[in-house]
């Protein structure tokens, strides 16, 4: 009797352990590398998770950290999909071979410049929102210095303005990247580049994260913040005194992107979030955060706050060359050595 009773104790225990082993094995889980806004972040991170019980663990970086992370991580990839950031080091991504190719079912429902990064690199990246670039400044701030309100990029450059702009760090962020690159495309290289030294001279920090300018600027803590202007809108509209500005001479644009990181340990978790992820359901769920980009799928809601992309002077933004690794690296490259070095 008593072995009989050892026996079945000992299978029952057995048998449990095993149990538990295989729920810790097939539990669902996802990592996310996000690049949108914080807030952003959460709420895709949250809603995932909440309709499909998949775990998501989720971190927040900007665009070009978020590219040298997963080129870091590239023998041992941690994260499945990188979600939000601006297209350029998207597209250097699947250049370099970091991410791979899916072809989502959901591509019928999405505009066709959300397709151009797909169709460029064999579906390795899509476009998940659009924004053009831009800048905003405190209302407040300005009259109180007694500055006269700029309405250009050559505007940014007039001494007055010592101490008053913010940016991000290019290699950093994805906002700065695209500023960069769209001064270049504006003015030509050699009087691009002489732009970009000329508005050091008046600029008061380079921040790591592209929107942190105008969150400054909406505290009082700086007068002029050069961003996607759905940065500077979302500011406006929580109550702070931000006015946004396109530059008289036109502008650049991103093409907010997704790409499933290659080496992915959770690849159909993956899928499913990329397929979740487009749908017209979940991008309208960008207005509860105040994220005003014009959504990829046709048939999201859009805010009347938003940015009117067909309103502004847009350039045609090179995506094939300045996605490109050797340009992007060249151009940060050239930054780092001509124009940040310089002295303020
Ligand atoms: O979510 C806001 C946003 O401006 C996006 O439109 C853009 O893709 C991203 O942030 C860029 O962030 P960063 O400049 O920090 O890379």
């Amino acid at each position: 009797m008593k072995t009989i009773a050892k026996i079945t104790l000992g299978f029952a225990i057995a048998l449990s352990a095993t149990s538990v082993t295989m729920t810790f094995a097939s539990a669902q889980k996802l990592t996310l590398y996000c690049s949108a806004q914080e807030d952003w972040c959460q709420l895709m991170a949250k809603g995932f998770e909440a309709e499909t019980g998949i775990k998501v663990n989720m971190t927040r970086k900007s665009s070009g950290e978020t590219f040298a992370q997963i080129k870091s991580e590239e023998a041992n990839p941690k994260g499945d999909v990188w979600w939000g950031g601006t297209g350029d080091p998207h597209l250097q991504a699947a250049e370099e071979d970091l991410s791979q190719p899916y072809d989502s079912p959901m591509q019928g429902e999405l505009n066709d410049w959300a397709l151009m990064p797909a169709k460029s690199t064999g579906n390795k990246t899509i476009g998940i929102y659009s924004g053009a670039l831009g800048y905003g400044y405190n209302e407040d701030l300005l009259k109180k210095a007694n500055l006269p309100v700029p309405a250009c990029w050559k505007d940014l450059l007039k001494p007055e303005y010592k101490g008053h702009v913010q940016m991000a760090n290019p290699n950093s962020s994805g906002t700065a990247y695209t500023t960069l690159a769209t001064i270049v495309q504006l003015f030509g290289e050699d009087e691009g580049f002489e732009f970009m030294k000329k508005l050091h001279v008046n600029i008061n920090q380079y921040t790591k994260s592209g929107s942190a300018p105008i969150k400054a600027a909406g505290r009082g803590e700086n007068t002029i913040g050069i961003v996607f202007m759905h940065d500077a809108v979302k500011q406006a509209v929580s109550g702070f005194p931000i006015k946004v500005v396109a530059p008289c001479e036109g502008t650049g644009y991103e093409i907010g992107s997704m790409s499933i990181i290659k080496g992915a340990r959770n690849l159909d978790e993956a899928k499913k979030f990329y397929d979740w992820a487009l749908t017209a359901d979940v991008q309208s769920r960008a207005l509860e955060v105040k994220a005003f980009q014009v959504m990829s799928n046709k048939g999201a809601k859009s805010s009347p706050s938003a940015p009117d992309l067909a309103s502004i002077k847009l350039i045609d933004y090179d995506f094939k060359k300045y996605g490109s690794s050797d340009e992007r690296k060249r151009l940060l490259k050239k930054w780092d050595e001509e124009v940040s070095v310089l002295p303020q």
